[in-house]
Formats: structure tokens, sequence, C-alpha cells
């Protein structure tokens, strides 16, 4: 079962949470400022990002509407915000709209609360 990290972080937070997955998953958290499109197909896609402004960075969208159906198998999303879990709401939305599985779980982690999610989030990561 290959899986890939991908997110979107402006302040670290979302970041932190990315590399908890990731280590649960072994496989490297990639920013999508670093790596703007997949490159290979995986099974699991986690994608994660935060709202700011009461919306989702311009960054993660145009990544989600990018990305294609023949690249994942599935996508999972994360998110960490103060008080709005709208961006993975969006997300989901936005994917299924283009015929994209998305898992109806996610995974959201408060912004004061990165440091107490790690475990909770490495475990994410391990899920088949
Ligand atoms: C400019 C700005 C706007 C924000 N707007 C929202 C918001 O509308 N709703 C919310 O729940 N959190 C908001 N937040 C909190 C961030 O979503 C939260 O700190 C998140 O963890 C940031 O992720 P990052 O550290 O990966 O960038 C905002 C933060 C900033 C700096």
């Amino acid at each position: 079962m290959k899986k890939a990290i991908r997110y979107f972080s402006k302040m670290g937070n979302t970041k932190a949470i990315a590399e908890a997955i990731a280590a649960g998953a072994g496989v490297q958290a990639v920013s999508i400022t670093d790596e703007p499109s997949l490159t290979e197909y995986v099974d699991i896609l986690y994608l994660g990002g935060a709202p700011y402004a009461n919306i989702m960075a311009p960054e993660l969208k145009a990544y989600a509407e990018k990305l294609e159906k023949s690249q994942v198998g599935r996508v999972r999303l994360f998110t960490t915000s103060n008080w709005f879990r709208r961006t993975v709401l969006a997300l989901k939305k936005l994917l299924r709209e283009k015929g994209i599985e998305v898992e109806e779980e996610y995974f959201y982690a408060h912004m004061l609360h990165i440091q107490g999610r790690k475990d909770a989030a490495k475990e994410f990561g391990r899920k088949a």
C-alpha cells in the first residue's frame, strides 16, 4: 500500500502534524510548495492544510484542483485550525466533485494542541 503525505503550512502547525503522520506511514511529508504535483501513483494520499481568514490557502486549493483521479486510490484529509474545519469540508467537496474518493474520516488538531496530538497523528499515518 503506497502512501504519500502532502501539505500546505504557513506557520508550521500543519507541517508538524504532517510529519507525525509521515512518521507513522513510514514516508516523508512533502510541502506542496516543494513538489507542486504528485510524481507517481499512490494508493493513499494524505492531504492537509489550514484555514486562513475563513478559507483554505489558494495554494492548497490549486493543488486539489490539479489532482487527477488517476493519480490516487483515495485521499485521507487532515487539518489544523483555531475553530473551523472548513478546509477539510471544502477539500472533500472539491475532490469528490472530481470523482476522487475521499475518506469520510479526517484528522483534526487544534492549533494550540499540536504537540499533544502528535501520537494520534502518527497512528492516523499507520492506518491501513
Ligand atoms: C492570518 C490568519 C488567519 C486565520 N484564520 C483562521 C480562520 O479563519 N479560522 C480558523 O479556524 N483558524 C484561523 N487561523 C488559525 C490557523 O488556521 C491555525 O493557526 C493553523 O494551525 C495554521 O496552520 P499552519 O501553522 O500550518 O499555517 C488563522 C491564522 C492566521 C495566521
